[in-house]
């Protein structure tokens, strides 16, 4: 017998409840979470370390050949070091926005994304993954939240992290980070025609994963 293959697909700006939820629905339905944001920032967090400018285009090209991105155990992997959370700094965040727009680091990980996708059942979060990564998905959602409730949230999780950062600064840098995300040519941040959307301003993590898993469940 052969085993249904599932992916859903979840889409939606920084700060929705995204990587969350997909984990909970993925230990709800035993199948595997690829986070494609922390795969961005893997390689936003290796430009920043080696001091690579976006504008050098040929510099950007080099670091991506010798650039291995991988996913294991909810952590990511570059050329095989866990980085933990060396990724989720503000800095790193801008930059995975900042270099997320470029054509060759996009070919790269889609092409990587497009891969996991085809292997395995999968929940994979994102923003371009229902328009663009997995678009015959089986199930895609888009995530919303108001924008001060985005950055509520997120301000809570880096101050958790011990990170030295104010509300009003986090709120700035969502704004920045939505504006680029749905802006930049290259597979914007867009909801897909045939997703689901979910507002999850006034619902808990819980009762979004359960909307999920229902819907999951229900359409299988
Ligand atoms: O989901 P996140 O905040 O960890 O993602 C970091 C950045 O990566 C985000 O600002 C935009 C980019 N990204 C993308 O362009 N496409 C994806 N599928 C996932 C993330």
């Amino acid at each position: 017998m052969t085993k249904e293959i599932i992916r859903i697909a979840v889409d939606g700006p920084s700060g929705a409840g995204k990587s969350t939820i997909a984990k909970k629905v993925a230990a709800g339905l035993g199948i595997d979470y690829i986070d494609t944001g922390a795969m961005y920032r893997a390689v936003a967090y290796r430009l920043l370390r080696d001091r690579v400018e976006l504008t050098d285009e040929s510099a950007v090209e080099k670091l991506l050949a010798d650039t291995d991105v991988d996913l294991a155990m909810g952590e990511v992997l570059l050329n095989g070091e866990a980085l933990g959370d060396k990724i989720r700094t503000p800095e790193v965040s801008k930059m995975a926005s900042a270099c997320s727009a470029l054509p060759a680091v996009r070919e790269k990980l889609v092409q990587l994304q497009k891969k996991m996708g085809r292997e395995k059942s999968v929940i994979m979060d994102g923003r371009d993954i229902g328009t663009n990564v997995l678009t015959d998905a089986e199930f895609k959602f888009f995530l919303t939240a108001s924008t001060h409730e985005r950055a509520v949230r997120r301000y809570k999780e880096l101050k958790e992290k011990g990170q030295d950062v104010t509300l009003e600064q986090v709120e700035r840098d969502i704004e920045e980070r939505d504006r680029n995300d749905s802006t930049r040519e290259l597979n914007p941040l867009r909801k897909a025609k045939d997703a689901v959307e979910i507002d999850s301003t006034r619902l808990s993590i819980e009762e979004v994963a359960d909307v999920i898993l229902n819907a999951v469940t229900k359409g299988r």
